[in-house]
Parts: C-alpha cells; sequence; structure tokens
C-alpha cells in the first residue's frame, strides 16, 4: 500500500472505532443509569411505580443493554481493530463492518421499546428480547465476524497472532450459541432449561471472556512494549477453556429437576476452570512483571491490570461458588449478583475501557485527559468492589437466614442496608461513566490530520 492508500486506511479504521466505541458509550450511559434506579429499587420498593419503569422490565434492559449494546459492541468494534493491526492488513469488506454497526443498534432500539413495553420472549435471562430481534442482533454478529475473519485471512505473516485466535474463536462459537438458543423445540420444559444453562453461561464464557482476553493479548504487550509472557500458555488457556467453558453451565440450575449427573459434571468442569484461569491470568499478570512504574504511569494499563485480577477472582470465586455445599445457601440470594458484577464489570468492563484508552489513542492520535481518566479508574474500580464485596455479605446473611427457617421478610430486613450501600457502588460507577464518556469524545474529537500508531500514547 503507498503512503497515501495507508494514510486512508488509518483513518477509515481510527472512524470505524470511534463508531464502535462511541455507540457503546451511549448504551453504557443508558443502561447503567437504569441499573442505578433498579439498585435504588431495592431500599426504596415504592420508588418510580409505573409499569414502564417496573423492576422487571427495566432489569432486562439493563441487562441485555449492558450485554449486547454497549460491551458487545466495543469489543466488536475492537476486535476488528486488533485483527487489522495484528495482521498488517486493512479491514475487509468495511461496509459490512457498518451495516454490523447498524443491526447492533437496531437490535438494541427495538429490543429496550420492546421489553419497556412489556413484550419479552420469557424469562430467560439475557434472551428477553423477541426471537426475530435477536436474529437481527445475529446477522450483526455475522457481519462482524465476516470482517474479523476476512482481515486475518488477509494477514501478512502466516501464524495467527494469538489475540485473534480468542477472537475468532468467540465468534464461531457464538454464532453456533445464538442460532441453537433460536430453536423452538430447546424453547421449553427441561430442555428449555438446558439450552438456557448452555446459553447465558457461555454468552459470558465464550462470547465476553474471549473478545476481553483477545483485546488484552493486543494491547497489553503493546502497552509495555515487549511480548506476551508465554505463548504456550496463551494457547493453554484458550483450548482448555474450549473443553470446560460449554458445559458448567448447568452449575446455576442445582437441586433442580436437570438430571443430577448434568449438574455433578457441570460442576467437575467448573473446578476444571481452574486450568484456563489460572493459566490465562498468570500470563498476564507475568507480562507486566518489572514493569510496575510503566503500568503506574499509564492511564490505560490499570484497567487492563484491575480487569485482570477480577478475572482470576471472580472465576476463582465461581469455582467455589458452584460447589453443592456453597450453593446450597448461595442460590437464589443478592450473593449471584455479586459474582456477576465482579466478573461482568470487574473483568469485562474494566477490560473494555483499559482497551478503549490504549486502543482509541492510538487510531485517533487525541489522547484523554490523564486526571479525569485517574478519577475514571478510581470511581469504577471502588464503585465495583463495594458492590461486589457488600453483596457477597448481604447474600451470605440472606442465605443464612433461609437455611435457619426464619419467616421471608427478616431475610429482606437483614440485606436492606446491603441493597443501599451496593445504590452507592452502583452510583459511584455511574459517575465514572460520565467521565468515560467525556473522555471518549475528547478521543474521538480528535483532529482527523496525524494517524500515525503512538506506541506510547497510552
Ligand atoms: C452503574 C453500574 C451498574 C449498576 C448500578 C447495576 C445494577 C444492577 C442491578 C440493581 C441489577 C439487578 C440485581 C437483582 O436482580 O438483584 C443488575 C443485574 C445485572 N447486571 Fe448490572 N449494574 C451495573 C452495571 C452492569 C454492567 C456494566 C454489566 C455488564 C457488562 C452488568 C450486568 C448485569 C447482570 C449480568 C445482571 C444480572 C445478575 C444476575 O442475575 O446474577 N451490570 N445490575
Amino acid at each position: 500500500m503507498d503512503v497515501a492508500g495507508s494514510q486512508r486506511e488509518a483513518r477509515e479504521q481510527a472512524t470505524l472505532l470511534s463508531a464502535f466505541v462511541g455507540s457503546a458509550t451511549v448504551w453504557l450511559l443508558i443502561a447503567t443509569a437504569i441499573g442505578v434506579l433498579l439498585s435504588f429499587k431495592f431500599p426504596f420498593p415504592d420508588l418510580a411505580t409505573s409499569p414502564y419503569l417496573s423492576f422487571g422490565r427495566l432489569r432486562a434492559i439493563h441487562t441485555n443493554g449492558t450485554f449486547y449494546a454497549f460491551a458487545s459492541v466495543a469489543l466488536s468494534g475492537m476486535a476488528i481493530y486488533v485483527a487489522a493491526r495484528s495482521s498488517g492488513a486493512a479491514v475487509f469488506a468495511k461496509p459490512v463492518a457498518w451495516v454490523s454497526l447498524a443491526l447492533f443498534n437496531l437490535a438494541a432500539i427495538l429490543g429496550t421499546i420492546t421489553l419497556d413495553l412489556g413484550m419479552s420472549d420469557g424469562s430467560q435471562e439475557y434472551r428477553e428480547w423477541l426471537w426475530w430481534v435477536r436474529v437481527i442482533f445475529l446477522i450483526g454478529a455475522i457481519c462482524s465476524a465476516y470482517v474479523v475473519a476476512g482481515t486475518i485471512a488477509n494477514r501478512v505473516e502466516r501464524p495467527i497472532y494469538i489475540a485473534n485466535w480468542y477472537t475468532l474463536g468467540a465468534f464461531t462459537f457464538t454464532t453456533i450459541l445464538w442460532i441453537v438458543a433460536l430453536i423452538p423445540t430447546y424453547q421449553i420444559g427441561l430442555g428449555g432449561v438446558t439450552l438456557q444453562a448452555f446459553y447465558m453461561h457461555n454468552a459470558v464464557g465464550m462470547w465476553f471472556t474471549f473478545l476481553a482476553l483477545g483485546v488484552t493479548y493486543y494491547a497489553l504487550p503493546k502497552l509495555l512494549n515487549r511480548p506476551i509472557y508465554s505463548y504456550s500458555l496463551g494457547v493453554l488457556a484458550f483450548w482448555t477453556n474450549l473443553v470446560f467453558y460449554p458445559i458448567i453451565g448447568s452449575h446455576h440450575y442445582e437441586f433442580s429437576p436437570l438430571p443430577w449427573w448434568l449438574q455433578t459434571l457441570a460442576i467437575v468442569f467448573s473446578v476444571g476452570m481452574l486450568i484456563p484461569v489460572f493459566a490465562g491470568s498468570a500470563n498476564l499478570i507475568l507480562t507486566t512483571r518489572g514493569r510496575w512504574e510503566i503500568v503506574r504511569r499509564s492511564y490505560a494499563l490499570p484497567f487492563l491490570a484491575a480487569g485482570v485480577v477480577y478475572y482470576f477472582v471472580g472465576s476463582t470465586q465461581g469455582t467455589f461458588e458452584a460447589l453443592r455445599t456453597a450453593q446450597a445457601y448461595w442460590h437464589f440470594t443478592s450473593f449471584t449478583v455479586g459474582h456477576s458484577h465482579a466478573t461482568m464489570y470487574g473483568f469485562i468492563t474494566l477490560i473494555t475501557f483499559g482497551a478503549v484508552y490504549a486502543l482509541l489513542p492510538l487510531a485517533t492520535g487525541q489522547q484523554p485527559s490523564i486526571l479525569l481518566t485517574g478519577v475514571h479508574f478510581w470511581f469504577a474500580l471502588l464503585g465495583v468492589t463495594l458492590y461486589v464485596v457488600v453483596l457477597s455479605v448481604g447474600g451470605t446473611i440472606q442465605g443464612i437466614d433461609w437455611a435457619s427457617g426464619n419467616p421471608f421478610i427478616s431475610s429482606v430486613e437483614a440485606a436492606a442496608p446491603f441493597w443501599l450501600a451496593r445504590a452507592l457502588g452502583g452510583s459511584m460507577m455511574f459517575v465514572s461513566h460520565l467521565l468515560f464518556a467525556y473522555n471518549v469524545y475528547v478521543m474521538v474529537a480528535a483532529k482527523r490530520t496525524a494517524f500515525e500508531p503512538k506506541a506510547q500514547a497510552a
């Protein structure tokens, strides 16, 4: 490619990445503003009682919004950018990438409106959107997959860089997952429950985990200016994640009518998950060894480092939480919601923030304010930690209360102060999102003159 051609390509990549991240950020604000409202409904149940603001409708809007309109869109955009940069190739079929973004947004808008009007595909978590809305989202994901795979196919070097193993794995597995989740015969009875276990947990483990690890495998070595600690550990973590993850979802249905052997298998494989989690997090943390001064001074690296620590802590917690003795107390309590946010926020969202701060300045040449980024980091980290800790304690108290056979209301009274503290932690997280949105605006609104990659940018 000549100089003019590569400048045009860099400009187009910057515009594409900016659009994916900008769109994801708008949805982050909407979905987490709703999350804050939901969290205040626990200590103040009479707050906002209109049907359009009812807990049942807003909860699904919050979960689908954070999952599909925020995290999926931001990480897909970054996966496309990483595929191009690490392959030394132009983004393949750019119009298809734009179609993908449009379909993601169309699905998110229709999904949000229909859910708020009370139209939902039932109580199956993370697939409450009506089936045809999910089909729109699925086509959007296939478009992104096509762009990522086509870009990697045009790479200049034969080996596929480890980051792209993860993102390709995410798109391949998840496309199958979403198609299976739409098959009508799997929507009812115990088959529906088994499929729900398969779907809900793999949406987290094969989609978000793979995408987040993929962008980290690109951003971390780039910012530290050194290779990843061990390519082999990365490959080991990839394959063992693929072996163990798909079967663990039934640990959400322990003591249910699902076959006992399936529940036991899910528990055994949950223990097996220690292998990819230890291998993956050790590999990423060891990549930072001896470079903590760089981590401390960077505005992107603290998010990535904290995200990897949360990956380790949240996933290890998941293994122990899957044991029957633990489930006997924690099942149905707020402890589970603490665990969800340790992983989906502490791990996935912090990594997403870090990767945006790493990649967007490289693409646009514009850096965010270091002070605001620091405040964003501490509000997000302390907010989510408060959220997780108080729900872990409050959820345990709830579980013990239920096991003691006390009247249900006594567990509600016991958990109330912890729910109020969760609302405080959630508000801190939301304030951090406002700062993130401003930073994204600064990085995207860069003067589009110089598009040379700046490795030192973050
Ligand atoms: C300001 C930030 C946030 C606040 C205040 C918040 C608050 C909440 C609340 C109140 C619930 C309902 C909990 C219940 O039913 O007991 C919830 C559920 C959930 N949220 Fe968030 N959230 C936030 C950010 C996020 C983000 C960024 C994600 C994902 C990327 C996320 C993923 C989830 C999930 C998966 C659930 C379902 C939990 C479960 O059933 O285990 N949240 N959130």
